[in-house]
């Protein structure tokens, strides 16, 4: 088939041209800039049967094993999140709603982490993907809560806030969600209140979590530290407010003082209770 000449298509395309330019942008890919970084490579330390090292390290100490192809090419994953932040929804699970707000507020930060992670795992088909711990998201998000945290707190202090009462705190301590001593293995595991990438429960000490009582009073210690108590570098912060950016703070407080109520990084891991999946459920609704 013959092309038109370039002298009977050149009217057509300033046509074309003008309709388009006067057709709200809807779509626009993400800014690659802002997506975050994986922070770790795929194919590390294979074990011969599929499964290689992953970003972070499991319970015992070692890397959690993640398939070989996790995380997936760079360029495959931008692809995929810009298909899925113009849907605003993950594509193959659109019950997982998404948005990437390009601000460098706290929230918007979290709901990109979000986005990044919900993409990553449904990658292949709803819940087919790679796990979050094949790549650095999780530690990227603690470290956007902690510094949101810090920034709420200095804010705090230089409006010379008076301390929060322990009923304040009490009154809108996260729910842990959770009862310790199910299921237990006989080494000392119990199900935790999250299954893992291979859908069954993780494995928690069977102490985890502890009661709520005994759990809010660490929480209004940190609070009114301004830190973890046991972890000082780890900043708390607990706005009082409905808005989403202050439940996802309380939150965060809740993780943090979960996490290390027993010293540093000595607590029960947040999977011992359902304060990820509040946190999810938060992250939607930015
Ligand atoms: C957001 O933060 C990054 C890194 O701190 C900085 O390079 C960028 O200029 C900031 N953007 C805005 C809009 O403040
Ligand atoms: C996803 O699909 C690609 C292409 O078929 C495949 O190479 C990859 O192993 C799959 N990843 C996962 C985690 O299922």
């Amino acid at each position: 088939m013959e092309f038109l000449s370039t002298s009977s298509f050149a009217p057509l395309v300033i046509l074309v041209a003008t309709a388009v330019s006067s057709i709200p942008i809807t779509r626009r890919d993400v800014n690659e800039a802002l997506a975050p970084p994986f922070g770790f490579s795929s194919g590390v330390n294979p074990t011969g049967t599929g499964d290689c090292d992953g970003a972070v390290k499991g319970t015992n100490g070692q890397p959690i094993k993640v398939p070989c192809s996790c995380p997936p090419d760079r360029t495959t994953f931008i692809q995929e999140l810009n298909e899925n932040v113009a849907a605003g929804h993950v594509i193959n699970n659109p019950s997982v709603q998404i948005s990437f707000p390009e601000d460098n507020s706290t929230a918007s930060q979290l709901a990109r982490i979000n986005a990044a992670i919900v993409t990553l795992q449904n990658l292949n088909g709803t819940g087919k993907g790679c796990p979050v711990a094949s790549t650095t998201f999780q530690a990227q998000e603690t470290a956007i809560n902690n510094a949101g945290a810090q920034a709420a707190l200095s804010a705090r202090q230089s409006a010379l806030s008076p301390p929060l009462t322990p009923a304040q705190i009490e009154a809108l301590a996260p729910r842990l969600g959770f009862t310790a001593g199910q299921n237990p293995s006989g080494t000392g595991n119990c199900d935790g209140a999250v299954n893992g990438a291979d859908g069954q429960p993780v494995q928690v000490p069977c102490t985890c979590p502890p009661d709520q009582t005994t759990f809010d009073q660490f929480l209004i210690a940190n609070v009114n530290a301004g830190h973890a108590v046991n972890n000082p570098s780890v900043a708390v912060s607990f706005p009082l407010d409905d808005s989403i950016a202050s439940q996802l703070a309380r939150i965060d407080a809740a993780i943090v003082t979960l996490q290390n109520f027993d010293g540093p990084g000595q607590g029960c891991p947040a999977a011992s209770s359902t304060l990820l999946t509040q946190q999810a459920a938060l992250l939607q609704q930015l």
